[in-house]
């Protein structure tokens, strides 16, 4: 009995000894002093010792279990402080290393553009307003002096929803939406997005933005939309830009013009960037048609202004220098992160 009990001690405290882990170091506590542990199963033999020798073998017995519980709560506590090592290692954070860099966005070149045009204008005490993208026929051309059979509406090759609904095709039908509100004066300009069934290429795009401007006002002159125009163009590509108006026509201003810039690059000597003729072409302009006052209930007896469209696009690849239209829409991080 002896024996058996010295080899039970000598192999568990062995055990005990190896076991790398709390789970291993449990199995062994389960083997030497489980229900079915060995210590159990050596004190059923006890019915074989002779009864004057039991309460020395109980003592034996009981002395080998409370080393074993010394030894398995030693290792236990030796492998809990390993873990909690370990742990604490893994968990370390290094407030010295450099921070990961977040990705910051861009804005985009349009939208850098518009916020610009926008700060001019609200400088000049314009409003920012709105208009629908999907528009009704009428606004988009009847209202604007552009009735069914009219060439111009051949020009601006329109997405049609059904007779009476369009994708707009431009921003126009923000000035009559605006002027049927009644409040008078206006000095508004409307941004937005604009549609034309038109083939991809460097210059063309079915969708693309324009920025409407529009003064109503009594005594309103072919003067103070030069005067405008020209400030704004100031204000917008450097303080030389002289601008020039040249004759043109739109069915809903009279007379109308096209706004050209003194090329901000070679300064009007003629360059590769103004096709050598030392001028930009911008945008429309005109005085807004006395019949466009009245369809939307203006009297153009006592009210006059100026209405003028600038393609948002073309400001933006005209101030940084974008010579592919496409590029705009392509949103490639590489193309974005330069403005
Ligand atoms: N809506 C014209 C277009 O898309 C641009 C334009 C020209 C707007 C003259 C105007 C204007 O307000 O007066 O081609």
């Amino acid at each position: 009995m002896k024996e058996k009990l010295e080899k039970i001690r000598n192999e568990v405290l062995a055990q005990i000894q190896e076991s790398e882990s709390l789970e291993k170091l449990n199995d062994v506590r389960v083997l030497a002093l489980g229900k079915k542990g060995l210590l159990t199963e050596l004190l059923k033999g006890m019915k074989e010792v002779d009864p004057k020798d039991r309460p020395k073998v109980g003592q034996m017995v009981n002395e080998v279990r409370a080393q074993i519980e010394k030894a398995l709560e030693s290792e236990k506590q030796k492998l809990e402080a390993a873990v909690r090592e370990a742990r604490l290692k893994s968990e370390v954070i290094d407030v010295t290393l450099p921070a990961a860099k977040n990705k910051v966005g861009h804005r985009h070149p349009n939208t850098i553009a518009l916020e610009e045009v926008e700060r001019i204008f609200v400088g000049m005490g314009y409003e920012v307003v709105e208009g629908p993208e999907i528009e009704k026929d009428y606004y988009n051309f009847e209202a604007l002096n552009i009735p069914k059979d009219h060439p111009a509406r051949d020009e601006q090759d329109t997405f049609y929803v059904n007779e009476e609904i369009v994708l707009r095709t431009q921003t126009s039908p923000v000035q009559v939406r605006t002027m049927e509100k009644g409040k008078l004066p206006i000095r508004m300009i409307a941004p937005g997005r604009v549609f034309r069934s038109d083939e991809v290429d460097a210059t063309h795009s079915p969708s693309f933005h324009q920025i409407e401007g529009l003064v109503i006002d009594r005594h309103i002159t072919f003067a103070d939309l030069k005067g405008t125009l020209a400030q704004f163009a100031r204000e917008l590509f450097g303080e030389g830009t002289k601008v020039k108006f040249r004759p043109h026509h739109f069915p809903f201003t009279e007379p109308s013009a096209e706004v050209d810039v003194s090329c901000f690059k070679c300064g009007g000597k003629g360059c590769r960037f103004c096709k050598g003729s030392g001028w930009i072409e911008i945008l429309g302009c005109g005085m807004v048609h006395p019949r466009v006052l009245s369809m939307s209930g203006i009297d153009p007896e006592e009210y006059s202004g100026f209405a003028f469209g600038v393609g948002l696009e073309r400001i933006a690849l005209l101030k940084y220098e974008i010579d592919d239209m496409r590029l705009l829409y392509e949103n490639d991080e590489r193309f974005l992160k330069q403005f």
